[in-house]
Formats: structure tokens, sequence, C-alpha cells
């Protein structure tokens, strides 16, 4: 596509919006009535240049070679262009971005030149560049929508071969093909027939697509019949919707350009939730579909509330994901092309880890005994509400090992990204610090910058490790020694501090931190730790994040 960003203002829902990259394939994502189907409306505007009322819409076009060449022609010199003649001074422009205004006079809309004097096209050389807005022109596209409402029913005979974006017409189209000498009724027996089975994979294996004429309410009509092996003859209006769905996209990509005699590329596809209707492996084979025909050429904007657009097309250069969202009562168009960008779409939507029966977040932390705690704190700080195994899972990542744990995409080849096992983490991380000026390793100072970019929570203690969060009274009050004068202090080692209370009490800790841990969290309360150093903050901070994850 020549065209690679549109600007548009005053329509509808949008103040002002952008839709920028373009791409052969381009996803408009987000909630209901945020304004995805208008976006098509604005598109369907400028590419069948039809009037566009009360908006104004800017385009970037790339300039081509034969744009410039309309205006900088290589047999004129002179006119105060300084190079040998005119096409040698204008090609070095080919590939720059120029804009292209597209008239709101409610008429037929016509391409205007539009104030665009920067560094690359100079005032000096306006009445060029004036002639050139004059002349150019973007390509021409044939717009074909489906609307997400649709369906295919019986219909009378008749001539007509275009179909409407709700689907009336497909039945016309379709018998008119099978059934009239004109029209190449292989391109449905075979060509369409064979896709639409590669499309249904197993859910389905049609051996004969018919038409026959009905009696519907004193009326003949034309009726789409489907056979399968094992069930006979179907008519497509006792058969599902999704199957409707599929026949509609092979009849505007197969049979529409046939009898508009056009090529593939000469169409943008404008498709409304096609998910609609379709379970998740099926709309994976249509997504397939139409990135092969992409391939091939074809232009696709599909609006959806569907994840697994978002899936299907990870990491695919070829495909735009444009996420619509409302900031103060207007929408807005972003282009979300990062991980980050794309979570935030799944949170706009509402989509969660558990809708697949995963639990919505995860607690890495570096051991079972860390485990304990956490759970213990999250238990008392959340009053009960938050349940390890649903609303969270913690995870071990054992030590040392966590120098092979990163949240940086760049880094994914050699490191664990902690980001692709689920979206939502936190990290919880010791210390170490002997002293408060003991510096924090270059490890731990790395996954807290990565997570500060990822807007992930990473807890590194404020004392030594998480056991100095457990206060020495409660120790003591545990293990029989009350009225001990001996105190913990923030960056003292627990087994330490357990030998200056009776000798060998340290080793036994060592020995065994799990027992440790189930001991100090079996019967304790809030009111026992919540004037640790930061725990209160903390927890409060890790159980609001929890929630979050949770709604
Ligand atoms: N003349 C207008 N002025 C201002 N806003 C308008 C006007 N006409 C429609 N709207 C608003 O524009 C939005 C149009 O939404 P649109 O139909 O594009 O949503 P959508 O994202 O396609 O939703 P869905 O997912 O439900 O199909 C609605 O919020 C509607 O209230
Ligand atoms: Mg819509």
């Amino acid at each position: 596509m020549d065209i690679k960003n549109i600007v548009f203002e005053n329509y509808k829902c949008f103040k002002h919006a952008e839709i920028s990259n373009l791409q052969p394939i381009n996803i408009i994502i987000g909630k209901n009535n945020i304004g995805k189907s208008s976006i098509l409306d604005i598109l369907e505007m400028i590419y069948s240049k039809r009037p566009t009322r009360q908006t104004n819409i800017i385009v970037d076009k790339e300039l081509s070679e034969m744009d410039i060449r309309r205006v900088f022609r290589q047999d004129m010199r002179g006119g105060g262009i300084p190079t040998i003649n005119h096409y040698e001074f204008g090609k070095k422009f080919i590939g720059k971005t120029f804009k292209i205004k597209i008239k709101n006079d409610g008429k037929l809309s016509s391409n205007e030149f539009y104030e665009h004097f920067d560094e690359i096209f100079s005032e000096q050389y306006r009445n060029y560049w004036k002639r050139l807005g004059a002349e150019i022109y973007y390509e021409r596209k044939l717009p074909k929508r489906i609307l997400a409402e649709r369906n295919i029913f019986p219909e009378i005979e008749n001539e007509k071969m275009d179909v409407d974006s709700n689907g009336n017409g497909i039945t016309t189209i379709i018998s008119n093909y099978l059934n009239k000498n004109e029209y190449d009724e292989d391109l449905v027996r075979h060509t369409l027939l064979n896709k639409l089975n590669e499309i249904m994979g197993d859910d389905a294996n049609f051996t004969e697509i018919v038409t026959q004429q009905i009696k519907r309410n004193e009326l003949t009509k034309w009726e789409i019949f489907l056979r399968e092996e094992d069930k006979g003859r179907i008519a497509l209006s006792e058969s599902g919707s999704g199957l409707k769905t599929i026949l509609m996209v092979l009849v505007y990509t197969i049979l529409i350009p046939d009898v508009e005699r056009k090529k593939i590329s000469d169409y943008i596809f404008m498709f409304e939730e096609l998910e609609n209707n379709l379970h998740p492996s099926l709309q994976r084979r249509l997504l397939k579909y139409i990135e092969d025909l992409s391939a091939q050429g074809a232009t696709f904007f599909l609006t959806t509330h569907s994840n697994i657009m978002l899936d299907t097309f990870q990491n695919n250069e070829l495909v735009n994901i444009l996420h619509v969202q409302k900031i103060d009562k207007t929408s807005i168009i972003v282009n979300s092309s990062d991980n980050l960008q794309r979570n935030n779409i799944l949170d706009d939507l509402g989509l969660k880890a558990s809708d697949l029966l995963q639990s919505n977040g995860i607690i890495w932390v570096e051991g079972p005994s860390d485990r304990i705690y956490i759970n213990k704190w999250i238990q008392l700080w959340s009053n009960n509400a938050l349940k390890e195994g649903k609303d969270y899972q913690c995870v071990f990542y054992g030590g040392r090992l966590i120098s092979n744990i990163t949240l940086d995409k760049k880094s994914e080849d050699e490191l664990v990204n902690l980001i692709n096992v689920n979206r939502n983490s936190i990290v919880i991380i010791d210390s170490d610090k002997k002293s408060s000026h003991s510096p924090i390793n270059s490890t731990k100072r790395r996954i807290k910058e990565e997570c500060d970019k990822n807007n992930t929570m990473c807890w590194i203690t404020k004392g030594r490790e998480i056991e100095n969060y457990i206060p020495d009274t409660l120790i003591k009050k545990l293990k029989g020694f009350e009225r001990s004068k001996k105190t913990f202090s923030q960056f003292q080692n627990m087994e330490d501090f357990l030998d200056l209370l009776q000798k060998g009490l340290g080793k036994k800790f060592l020995r065994d931190k799990i027992s440790f841990s189930r001991e100090i969290t079996t019967s304790t309360e809030i009111n026992d730790f919540i004037n640790s150093l930061d725990l209160n903050t903390r927890m409060k901070q890790l159980v609001k994040i929890i929630s979050s994850w949770n709604n």
C-alpha cells in the first residue's frame, strides 16, 4: 500500500486520531462502542473516494518514481532547479512521505495539496510541490466490508452479482456460479469447496456444494446445500452460523474478484468481528487463510474483541495492531506492537489467565520458605481473600539461578523471560545486604531495572533476607526466650541471632528453614508483623497488585 499513515479529525467519537504504520494486515482491537467500525467508515471514505462529510482527512503517501516524474521531468532544465535536469533533482524524493488532504466539502472528495514544507520539501520549490500536490493520487483500492451482523438467506433468483456487507447476495452469487453458463462453476465446486474444507479442518468435511430451489411463503428461492459423508445434504439455513462466516469470507475473496475481473491486490477487505460464532482453532485457521491472501497482496482491516488475533499474529512484522481506547471522553488509536502495549490490550478487554484456568499472576520467590512467609502475609494482609493457585501462584527461581531470568525481550535467547511465563509477575529478592551501605549485586540491580521498565513490582528486601522481617519478640516468644535481652537487627544473619539465644539453634535453623517458617507462620497475626521494616507498605502494595490481576 502506498498510504503509510492516515490522520483524521472530528469524526464520531474521535477528536483527532492517527492510523499509523499501515500493513497488509491491520487489526483494530478494543472494547465495544469505542470506534472500531467508525475507523472502517473513514477507510471506506478514503479508498472509495466518497464524500468525507464533516471530517478532515490527511493521508501520508510514499512518493513513487511515477509521482516524481510527473512533475520533475527528465527533459526539463532551469526554472530554479540546480541540476542538469529536473528529474535528477526530484528523484531524491522518491520514497519520501508527502501529505495529501482530502476535501471535506461534502461533494465528491478530491486531493488537495497540503502544506508540508519542512527541510525536505523546502519553501524555495513551493511551486513544484504545489504542482505535485495537484497531480498526485494514491492507489485506488476497492473496499469490501463484512459487518459483524451478517447472515446468508435463501434468495429469489436475480442477476445482481454484488454482495451487501450484511450477507445479502451471497446465495445469488453462488447460485449463479453453479447454474449459469457465463460463470465458471469450478470456482465454487472445487476452489471454494476445497478452501472451505481446509479451513473447517477436523470440524467438517463437505463433499459437495449445490444450490436448489425451495418454496418459502409462496415464493421460489435459491438455497445453498452442503453435503457431508455421514449427514447427507444439509441446507445452509439449517447449519451453524460459523460456517456462514467462513463461506462469506470465501465468496468475498474468491468469487467477487472473479466477477469484477480484479486482482486480489486491488482490494481492501474490511471484516468486522470474524470471531463471532467461531471457536478458537477455527478462528486460527481462518486467520491463516487471510495471512496467505495478504502474502498475495491483499490488504485487510479486521476489527475484533478477540485475543486469538493478537496471539495468532504475534511477532508478525506484516501485521499492525491498532488499539482503540477512550481517554478523556474521546477515542484514540494506539499503535500497539510491543509486549507491554499488548498486555494493555488484554487488560483493557478484561482478559485474564484464569479464563484458561491458569492463575492470574506469579510471585517469583527464591525458595520454599519464602513462599511460606509470603503466603501467610498475603493471607493476613488480604483478610483471607486472596488464594494461592487461583489468584496468584508462587514459583521458585532458586537463589543464584535468578541470573538466568530476564524481563527484557532482547535477552530472551539466553535467559528465561518471566513475562512469557505470565504477564502478571512480582519478583521478591533478598537484598543480602550485610549493612546499610553494602551494595546490591549487579544481577539484582538489572532485574530491578527491567521490572521498573515493565511496570512489574520488584521487592528487594529492606533487611538482609526475608527472615529479617520477623520481629525478634516473635522469635523469642515462639522459642521460649521471652525474657532474653538479645535483639535481631535488620542486617543480621538469622542463624547468628538464634545462636545468641541458644548455641546450636542456628544450625538447626539452617538444616530446616521450612519447619522454622511453618513455626513462625502457624498462629501469628498481622499485629505480629505490622511494624516490621517496610513490610506493611510492601504487603499493601503486593495485595493491591494481586487484586488488580483478579479485578
Ligand atoms: N455523531 C456522533 N458524534 C459523536 N459520537 C458519535 C457520533 N456517532 C456515533 N458516535 C459514537 O461513536 C462510537 C461509534 O462506535 P463504533 O460503532 O465505531 O464502535 P465499535 O468499536 O465498532 O463497537 P463494537 O465493538 O460494539 O462494534 C460510539 O461510541 C458512538 O456513541
Ligand atoms: Mg463495530
